[in-house]
């Protein structure tokens, strides 16, 4: 098992790593696996519903209650923490979905294991903000991603991102000004007033967030058809 993710035997094994095994009809953890379903994750689901991606699913809050509120919609959620796959697991198992997926994949991968147009659209929720300048090129939200949805993305899909951090959310507004394609078709430094509050499905960092009464930052952007 451990050689799914390690290349060396590891003194001290995660215990969340054998107990993904437990959720097989929820986590996917072969890369080669995964790799075999880009352009065809359709087959996997048995459906031609549209797939929605989540990168960073954390402890899949924000999955499970959009699969179980959206079930003509296909979700496959990425995220690296083993002991958060299974607790999205857990809460996909207890809703007995049928529309969600977890991989445990970096975000970063995407072009490895999705085909040309397959995903409708992208969710970015609470994302790290690396802070540091020296960090900022480790953030998610750069022209690299806008290069993997030139590929994967749908025209007319579109990328929706939520963040607490104020810095992280005008950066990105900066960069949109510069990426050709793509366009912000609404955005607001507080989510939970807006008009997109009502069908806006939390997360666990954002209710944290919410529970402190701070205020969510939310960014929509479109690709262009
Ligand atoms: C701050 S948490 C937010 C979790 C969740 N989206 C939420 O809003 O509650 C960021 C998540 O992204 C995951 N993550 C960080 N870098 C990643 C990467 N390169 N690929 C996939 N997931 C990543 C982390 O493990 C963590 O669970």
């Amino acid at each position: 098992m451990w050689q799914n993710f390690f290349e060396k035997e590891k003194k001290f094994l995660n215990p969340y790593i054998e107990r993904m095994k437990n959720y097989k009809d929820y986590i996917m953890y072969e890369k080669e696996k995964m790799n075999l379903y880009k352009g065809s994750w359709k087959e996997y689901f048995k459906n031609d519903n549209p797939i929605y991606l989540e990168i960073g699913s954390g402890a899949g809050n924000f999955i499970a209650r959009s699969g179980e509120k959206v079930k003509d919609k296909n979700f496959i959620g990425i995220e690296i923490k083993f002991k958060r796959l299974v607790l999205a697991a857990q809460k996909c198992k207890k809703r007995n979905l049928k529309n969600v997926l977890l991989l445990r994949r970096r975000g970063e991968e995407i072009l490895e294991f999705l085909g040309k147009s397959e995903i409708s659209g992208l969710y970015i929720n609470f994302p790290d903000p690396w802070e540091k300048e020296k960090q900022r090129k480790n953030r998610m939200i750069q022209q690299g991603l806008f290069d993997n949805l030139d590929v994967i993305m749908k025209k007319g899909g579109k990328i929706f991102f939520k963040t607490d951090h104020k810095g992280y959310y005008m950066d990105v507004l900066e960069l949109m000004k510069d990426i050709k394609g793509y366009k912000i078709v609404f955005n607001t430094e507080d989510l939970h007033s807006s008009d997109r509050a009502k069908e806006n499905v939390s997360t666990e960092f954002e209710d944290m967030f919410l529970k402190k009464g701070m205020k969510i930052n939310y960014i929509e952007i479109e690709k262009e058809v």
